[in-house]
């Protein structure tokens, strides 16, 4: 299989970097292709702007989507964005790895979504607005899996945590960004603690993931509810049969109280 690795570190010896090297280990003794997407390492341009679109379409006005659509329909997309999409198109499954910067992923790696998720690729895919969506779309038949590098201790993301758990915090990304073109995503793979990390609980964490990898084609996926299997009749809401009183991020995971507390890590 071909897997994309992307990644977000600049450090060599930063945990997010070990994890990394790991999988890049691990999945090659398996015999899968490994492509890597080094953010820091390629210089990649964060920041979704006029100069992603040579060729505008409309010069009196910047609409992103519609420059966005006409530029991957039309062959005008920059090379680094095209290099992207050509590694993810090849992608059985894409693992981004980075460190938790304020709940969420490092602009750069923001920055790499918000450009290469073309408008006619990961959304308004096959020019049908939304009728491919959630489940369905340009990346569809792909697994995706997010690592995350948690400075911050596992009791402060458990179900009543302060900080919320680590797989709601993630939603935007897991539901949002990765389920929305069609991916079926797996449950987040966390270290937490990571900032001064001794030795003895990286080598837990080591195994721990590399025991994740192995099942990377095997684990079954969050069950997000798809937009076209009927919980949502009117493709916007949830049938009132579904996940009764259940309201918020929670009742767009079929078995929702498993999800609602903390993700496997170490
Ligand atoms: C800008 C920034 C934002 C951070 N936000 C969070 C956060 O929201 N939650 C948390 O637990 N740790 C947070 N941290 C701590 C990092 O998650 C931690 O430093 C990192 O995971 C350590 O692993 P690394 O060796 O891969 O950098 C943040 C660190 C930085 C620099």
């Amino acid at each position: 299989m071909n897997v994309l690795l992307v990644h977000a570190h600049p450090e060599p010896t930063s945990v997010t970097r070990h994890l990394v090297d790991t999988a890049s280990e691990v999945l090659a003794a398996q015999g899968h292709h490994v492509m890597e997407s080094d953010l820091y390492g390629m210089g990649w341009k964060a920041v979704f702007d006029g100069q992603d679109f040579p060729e505008r379409t409309n010069e009196d006005r910047l609409s992103f989507i519609e420059e966005s659509g006409h530029a991957f329909a039309n062959g005008c997309q920059t090379t680094d964005v095209e290099g992207e999409q050509r590694k993810l198109q090849a992608a059985d499954a894409v693992i981004l790895v980075f460190p938790l910067w304020w709940y969420s992923m490092p602009a750069i790696m923001k920055g790499w979504i918000d450009r290469v998720w073309a408008f006619g690729l990961a959304y308004g895919y096959r020019g049908a607005g939304n009728a491919y969506r959630y489940g369905e779309g340009g990346f569809a038949g792909k697994r995706a899996l997010l690592a995350v590098s948690v400075g911050g201790p596992e009791k402060d993301y458990s179900p009543r945590g302060i900080n919320g758990p680590l797989e709601q915090l993630l939603f935007p990304i897991t539901h949002g960004t990765l389920f929305f073109p069609g991916m079926q995503v797996l449950p987040t793979f966390a270290v937490y603690g990571s900032a001064g990390i001794e030795p003895g609980r990286m080598a837990e964490a080591t195994a721990a993931w590399k025991r994740r990898l192995e099942r990377l084609f095997d684990d079954e996926p969050i069950p997000f509810r798809p937009q076209n299997g009927g919980d949502y009749p009117d493709c916007h809401v949830l049938a009132d049969h579904v996940a009764p009183g259940l309201t918020g991020l929670l009742a767009h995971i079929a078995d929702a109280p498993q999800f609602g507390s903390d993700v496997e890590g170490s």
